[in-house]
C-alpha cells in the first residue's frame, strides 16, 4: 500500500494486468464500498473488455448500509454483478462465491454445448492498493484451498489456488493505480488512508472530512465531539482540538494532532459507518 505512482509503474502494472488477463475468464474488482467511485481504477472498463466482471463493494462493514443499497442498485441498473462484502466474513465470502459462479453461468452453458465439460471457472481479483485484495484472497481461497500449476486445462506458469473444484483464482492479484487527475477523488482516498499521511496536510483533510460529515451526516460532530456545525471549519478544528485536549506547548490548541485525530475516528469507524461518495453526487 502507499504506492506512489509514476507513468513507468502505471506501465509495468497495465503489462501485468493485460499478461493475466489473457489467463481468465473472469475479473473480480474489488473497490471500497466508503468510495466506490474513487476507489476504481479508471482504465478497468477497457483492459476487462470482454471479460466477465463483478464488483465487490468491499469493506460494506465500514459504510453507511443505507449507501451501500444504493450502490447495489447502481450496479444493477447498469447490469454489473456487484456485491458488498466484508473480506473477513465467512457468509460473504461464500455470496461472492455463488456469484462468480453465476456470472459464469451462461459461458458456461455455451461450452457445455461446445461439449467442455467441468471446466473451472478462472478469475483474477483486481483493485487499487489498500481496497483488500490480499485479504479477500485468503478468505476466498480459504484453509483447504492449494495451489495448482499444473493441472490440465490449466496455463502453465501462472500460479493458481484452486477455491473448490468449479472456481480457480490467479494467486497474484492485479494490482492498479487510482484516478489522479480529479482533487477530489485524491481527496477522498487520503482521508480512506490510501494516500501516504507523509505527503498530506492533515488539518486541510481535517476540514475536508468536516464538510462531508456536517452534510451527509448531520448531528455526528456535535454528537462525537460536542462542537456546534454551523461554525466556521476553522473554529471547528479548534473547538474540537480544545474539547479533546490536543494542546501544543504553548497552550495553544495543536490543529495537527486533533486534525489526526479526527481521520483517525474516521477510518477505524468511531463516527459510525460513513460512506464519502453516493451514487447520486456523483
Ligand atoms: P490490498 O491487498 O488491496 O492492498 O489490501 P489488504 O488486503 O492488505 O487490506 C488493507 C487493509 O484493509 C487491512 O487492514 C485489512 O485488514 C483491511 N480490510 C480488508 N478487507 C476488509 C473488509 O472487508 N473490512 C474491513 N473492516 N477491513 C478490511 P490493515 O489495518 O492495513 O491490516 P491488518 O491490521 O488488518 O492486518
Amino acid at each position: 500500500m502507499n504506492i506512489e505512482w509514476y507513468p513507468g509503474h502505471m506501465t509495468k502494472a497495465r503489462r501485468m494486468m493485460q499478461d493475466s488477463l489473457k489467463l481468465v475468464d473472469m475479473v473480480i474488482e474489488l473497490v471500497d464500498a466508503r468510495l466506490p467511485l474513487s476507489s476504481r481504477n479508471p482504465d478497468i472498463d477497457t483492459l476487462a473488455k470482454g471479460k466477465e466482471r463483478l464488483i465487490i463493494l468491499n469493506k460494506a462493514d465500514m459504510a453507511d448500509p443505507a449507501v451501500n443499497k444504493l450502490w447495489l442498485k447502481y450496479y444493477e441498473d447498469k447490469g454489473i454483478p456487484a456485491i458488498t462484502a466484508d473480506s473477513r466474513n465467512t457468509s460473504d465470502i461464500r455470496k461472492a462465491k455463488d456469484m462468480v459462479l453465476e456470472a459464469h453461468a451462461e459461458k458456461k452453458a455455451r461450452d457445455l454445448k461446445r461439449g467442455i465439460k467441468n471446466r473451472p471457472v478462472r478469475a483474477m481479483i483486481a483493485g487499487i492498493p489498500n481496497v483488500g485484495k490480499s485479504t479477500f484472497i485468503n478468505s476466498f481461497a480459504g484453509k483447504a484451498s492449494a495451489k495448482t500449476g499444473n493441472r490440465p486445462g490449466v496455463t502453465k506458469g501462472a500460479q493458481w489456488i484452486s477455491v473448490r473444484k468449479d472456481i480457480m483464482l490467479l494467486d497474484t492479484p492485479g494490482l492498479l493505480w487510482p484516478k489522479f487527475d480529479d482533487q477530489e477523488i485524491g481527496k477522498r482516498l487520503a482521508i480512506a488512508g490510501s494516500i501516504n499521511d507523509n505527503i498530506l496536510d492533515m488539518s486541510e483533510l481535517a476540514a475536508d472530512l468536516l464538510i462531508i460529515l456536517k452534510e451527509a451526516y448531520p448531528g455526528v460532530i456535535l454528537d462525537k465531539y460536542g462542537v456546534a456545525e454551523d461554525i466556521p471549519l476553522e473554529d471547528m478544528l479548534t473547538g474540537i482540538a480544545e474539547a479533546r485536549k490536543c494542546i501544543a506547548k504553548e497552550g495553544l490548541p495543536d490543529i495537527d494532532k486533533a486534525a489526526r485525530l479526527i481521520i483517525d475516528d474516521f477510518r477505524v469507524v468511531r463516527l459510525g459507518r460513513i460512506s464519502l461518495e453516493r451514487p447520486e453526487l456523483k
